[in-house]
Order: C-alpha cells, then structure tokens, then sequence
C-alpha cells in the first residue's frame, strides 16, 4: 500500500484534501502535525470514516530527528506540505516565525525528500506570492513580488522546490497557489454530519468571520478599508470553494504521475468579489443583518488577487464543481450552525 505524508492535515485545507485523498484513491495517509493551529478532532473524523487508513504522529517541522524516523520507517510515495503559519498581518509583526516556520521547515523537509529518494511534492503556495499584482486575472508567468512576509517565505520556498527539482531528475513537485479558500465539506454522504468544516482558534478570514457574526458567536465586524482602487473600494478576492481545492491536490498527483515533470498552477475560480460584496450575500442568505463597521486597511491587504486558472484546466483534469459564491457562502454559514463548528 502506497503512503503519503501529510504535513499539517490536522487544519481546514489538509483534512479536507486528505478526505478527498481516502475517498477517491486507495492510498494511505501518515498526517504530521504539531497541533498549533490544526485541530485532532479533525483526524478523530477521518479516522471513524476511514478506519485506519490515515494515521497520526505529533511532530513539529523543525524537530529534524523526529521527522527523519518518520521517513525511515515508513515508505512515502509522495508528500503533500500544507503545514505553515498562514496569518498576514502576523507575518508583517513576525516575520523570522514565518521564514522559519515556513522556509527553512521545507527546506530541511526537501532535504529530507532527496534523502530518502521521494520522487512527488505538493507544495502548498498562495496567491500573496504576487503581491499587488498590475494585471488581474494573474496568469502564473506574472513576477513574484510579495508585499508581506507571509508571500515572500511561500515564494522561497517555491524557489528551493524549483531549484532542487532542476538538480534532481527524480524529484518533481507541484506548487499550488491557493486563493482564497472558504466552505466546508460539501459530500452529500456527510451533509448532515458536518464531520469537516474551518476550525480556527482566532479566526482571521473574512468569510469565517462573517460567518461567526451571522450566528452571533460575534456581535459584529470591520471592513478593513474602503478606500481601495475597486469598484465599491473595498478589496477584492477570488475565492473558491475548499472541495474543489482539496481535489486540486489529487490532480496534481496525477499530473506528477503521469507527466514526470513539475509546474505551479494557479487554483481560483477567476472570480472576483469585494469584501462589501461578500458581507451583503452573506446577510442575504443568514437573514441576520450583522453590525458592520468601516476600519482603517490592514497591513500587507493587496487591493485586487483574482486568478487566471486556464494553466490548471488545460494541464490537469481538474474542474471547478463549485463555482457559486452563494453555495460557498451557505456551506461555511451551515458550517457554523453546527454543533461541531464549536470545538475551539
Ligand atoms: N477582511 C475584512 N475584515 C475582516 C477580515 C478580512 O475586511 O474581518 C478583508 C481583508 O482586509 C481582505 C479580505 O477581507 O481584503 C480577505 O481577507 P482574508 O483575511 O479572508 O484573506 P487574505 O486575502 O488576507 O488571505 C488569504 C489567505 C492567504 C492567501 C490569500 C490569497 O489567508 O493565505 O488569501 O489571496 F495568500
């Protein structure tokens, strides 16, 4: 049986792609997490769905000793690293946690890649590797020019998995610039469960906080900035439904397998929505009219990150299945109803 290493799949992105993972192929799942953001409810879901075929070992990226047993007593067929701290605005007031966290933990898991002969990488990138992008949609050719910490160690590390891959025949990866992500698990077999949906300890995303104030978990919100170039001011997101992304990371595999070679695709919708506009479908679907108030930008916010995915639909069989801000938006507020939303 085929292993794959997970890295951080106890958070929102790697448990839903690992359920994609074990629901449509036969491969096994070893997750690596060190729980400071991920939550191991999200495994304990997994597992009773899936049985043993997903395992869990707590490890932090940077305890090296650890890591290497790791790979020295199971065989891994491919890696798929999704573990990172991700906040912007953290990054800018931290920026070695996220050259650390995130760049040099790739680096020593790469190294170890070349170590141990691991021939497939799925690298969790984002669309903040472009920065303030002049031209929207962003095709992936368009130059890397982060504008927070937070993009700039993405970036790097997008650059060592070039680099290396060009050094090694063998090894190929797949960088996957995530836009924004948000919804929850959408399987018909699991809609009244909502077993897998956005957990956060401090919720930071504009559709989970809208969320929040939509069942009352919080009196009410910011716009942070309504002073941008964009039609209505406020910035604007591509964002795209997190079944579809997780199912991103499968056909990048299958790109892997079948074409021997490495890439970096874009995965977005090629949808734009402002946070005004976000904030009104979302009352309109709650029917809760939520306190809004307008605040001052956020630093290291880019004022328009749209996608061009023609990259990913033309390379890969990858398809957009739910491209619909109306059943994004439903899916996190039904999400956030739930009971198991709770578990902080
Ligand atoms: N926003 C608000 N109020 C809030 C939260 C967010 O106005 O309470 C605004 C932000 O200023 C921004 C937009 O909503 O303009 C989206 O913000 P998010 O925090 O939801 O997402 P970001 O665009 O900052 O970042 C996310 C991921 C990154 C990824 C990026 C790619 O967190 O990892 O999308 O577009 F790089």
């Amino acid at each position: 049986m085929k292993n794959i290493l997970f890295t951080g799949a106890c958070g929102y992105i790697g448990s839903h792609t690992a359920y994609s993972f074990l629901k449509h192929t036969d491969y096994d799942i070893i997750v690596i997490d060190n729980l400071s953001s991920g939550f191991v409810e999200n495994i304990d879901f997994l597992q009773s769905t899936f049985k043993d075929r997903i395992s869990f070992i707590k490890i932090d990226l940077s305890d090296s000793k650890s890591l290497e047993n790791v790979f020295m007593e199971s065989e891994i067929y491919a890696i798929v690293h999704f573990a990172a701290s991700i906040v912007v605005s953290e990054s800018v007031s931290n920026p070695l946690l996220y050259y650390s966290n995130n760049t040099k933990n790739t680096l020593d898991l790469i190294k170890l890649c070349t170590k141990f002969e691991i021939k497939n990488f799925i690298f969790s990138s984002t669309a903040a590797v472009y920065g303030e992008p002049e031209n929207n949609p962003i095709s992936e050719d368009s130059p890397l020019l982060p504008i927070n910490p937070y993009g700039a160690s993405k970036m790097m590390s997008e650059m060592i998995l070039r680099d290396t891959a060009s050094a090694n025949q063998n090894f190929n990866y797949i960088a996957l610039r995530y836009f924004n992500v948000a919804g929850a698990l959408n399987d018909n077999d699991y809609q009244k469960n909502r077993g897998l949906g956005q957990r956060n300890k401090n919720a930071t995303h504009l559709i989970k906080i809208a969320c929040e104030c939509a069942v009352g978990k919080r009196d009410g919100m910011q716009i942070f900035g309504d002073d941008y170039e964009t039609k209505d001011g406020t910035c604007i997101r591509d964002y795209i439904h997190i079944d579809d992304l997780a199912m991103a990371h499968l056909r990048a595999l299958e790109f892997l397998e079948g074409e021997k070679r490495s890439e970096v695709f874009n995965v977005g919708y090629n949808n734009g929505y402002s946070v005004k506009e976000i904030i009104s479908r979302l009352k309109e679907i709650s029917k809760v009219d939520f306190k809004v108030e307008i605040a001052k930008r956020r630093e290291g916010d880019p004022a328009n990150l749209v996608s061009n995915n023609t990259k990913i639909l033309n390379l890969t069989s990858w398809k957009a299945m739910h491209n619909d801000i109306d059943l994004i938006l439903k899916s996190a507020y039904l999400w956030e109803k739930s009971p198991m939303s709770l578990i902080k």
